[in-house]
């Protein structure tokens, strides 16, 4: 009995209320607790940004100092989880080695997953924060067969992650300060984006009461996906197969086309209509990026620049409203750091977990907080009598 909403895809549901994140998708606006996104990408840095949208307002300095050596602190892994690694197939994809080791992570800091306690959601939400670049880059250094490389604790996060996926035990290993920024900067750009799909889903999850580690886990499966956040290796991995300028038609009529599944990846959104504001922030620094590194004339770069200019031009995609989204630039940036396509999916998660824990923390301090629980459409069969085998 009741009456329903039919909202497959939760086109027009809001399914909370949150003070966190806002984006206005026809004018391409996104504010993280007011502060526009272009601007923390400019002046602030991801650590910061962490701080902003766990605890709602941009830290003193001294606040900012504390937070930084809490964070810094617990980057390391137990040595036991290392046999979680271990477990896992050489070649397997990263992710898959991340949603498992940080679904494991409930098995081994009992101390921070009672969800009734401040004190240790506050553990939790820094345990993640934390270890998710060392999880990342072990799960990287694992997959290529070098031995890990432990976090050092006066670097700061992001070169820290730089260091633990490139350095090679007995080598020198000095992080380039432009590609520490650059780093940092897509961290900031992918931490937060308040309803999407992975991040309701760490709501849907926690909403049961399940414990951090857990909701976290699920968050990382969903982003999986190339609808979500595989879209930037999905990206990179079809503007090599496309390859050279010339073959860009070809791609452009193929995504057009609706007997084709292809679609143009880095491209369209369901709530930005106009632009998606980080993928502008992020265009500009993979301008700046190549350019400093000496490869501006990266011939994949020069695949994207056409293929965003042809697809602008073409009105199936204005009349769709489709532009790039973060995940159109975002590849070229990490390939031209040296990352495989396998670990920028990694990097989104690592990256979106401080998003989660926030979207986490909110709700379950919610004390009107109910347990996820959508109804459905039933189309099936009618009530009818088990028929038994000897007469089927
Ligand atoms: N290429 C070609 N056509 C497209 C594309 C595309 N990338 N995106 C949407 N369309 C068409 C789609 O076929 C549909 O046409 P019609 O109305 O004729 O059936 C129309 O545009 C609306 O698309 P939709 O799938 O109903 O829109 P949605 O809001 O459900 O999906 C999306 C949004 C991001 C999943 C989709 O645009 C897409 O698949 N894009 C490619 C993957 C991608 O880049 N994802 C990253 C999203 S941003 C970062 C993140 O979330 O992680």
């Amino acid at each position: 009995a009741g009456v329903f909403t039919y909202d497959p895809g939760f086109t027009s549901t809001a399914a909370c209320d949150s003070t966190i994140t806002f984006i206005d998708g026809d004018k391409g606006v996104l504010l993280h607790r007011g502060y526009p996104i272009e601007q923390l990408a400019s002046k602030s840095h991801y650590l910061e940004v962490c701080y902003l949208l766990l605890y709602g307002e941009l830290p003193a300095p001294k606040a900012l100092e504390d937070f930084e050596h809490l964070v810094t602190n617990h980057t390391m892994l137990h040595e036991q989880m290392m046999y979680f690694f271990r477990g896992f197939r050489r070649d397997a994809h990263p992710m898959a080695v991340m949603v498992g080791v940080v679904g494991a992570m409930s098995a081994f800091y009992h101390d921070s997953t009672d969800i009734t306690d401040e004190h240790q959601r506050e553990v939790a939400s820094i345990r993640l924060i934390a270890k998710m670049p060392t999880i990342a880059a072990m799960a990287y250094k694992y997959t290529i067969g070098q031995p890990f490389v432990y976090p050092r604790n006066d670097l700061d996060y992001a070169s820290n992650f730089l260091r633990m996926c490139f350095a090679v035990p007995a080598e020198e290993y000095e992080v380039n300060p432009i590609l520490s920024r650059a780093m940092d900067r897509i961290f900031t750009l992918h931490a937060d984006h308040e309803q999407n799909a992975s991040t309701s889903t760490v709501r849907l999850a926690s909403s049961s009461g399940a414990n951090p580690f857990a909701c976290i886990a699920a968050g990382i499966a969903c982003l999986w996906g190339p609808a979500h956040g595989g879209a930037n290796q999905a990206c990179l991995e079809m503007l090599k197969e496309i390859g050279t300028p010339d073959r860009i038609p070809e791609f452009i009529a193929r995504a057009k086309d609706k007997n084709d599944p292809f679609r143009l990846m880095g491209f369209g959104h369901r709530v930005y209509k106009n632009h998606d504001p980080r993928a502008t922030v992020m265009k500009e620094s993979a301008d700046e990026v190549l350019e400093l590194l000496g490869v501006e004339n990266n011939p994949i770069l020069q695949v994207a620049k056409e293929l965003e200019k042809a697809a602008l031009e073409d009105p199936y995609f204005a009349e769709k409203k489709l532009f790039p989204n973060v995940d159109f630039y975002s590849g070229i940036i990490l390939e031209a750091m040296g990352f495989p396509t396998s670990m920028f999916t990694p990097i989104f998660a690592l990256a979106r977990t401080v998003g989660w824990i926030s979207q986490w923390k909110e709700q379950i301090s919610d004390p009107q907080l109910k347990i996820g629980r959508p109804r459905q459409l039933y189309l099936g069969e009618d009530a009818r009598d088990y028929v038994d085998i000897e007469n089927r």
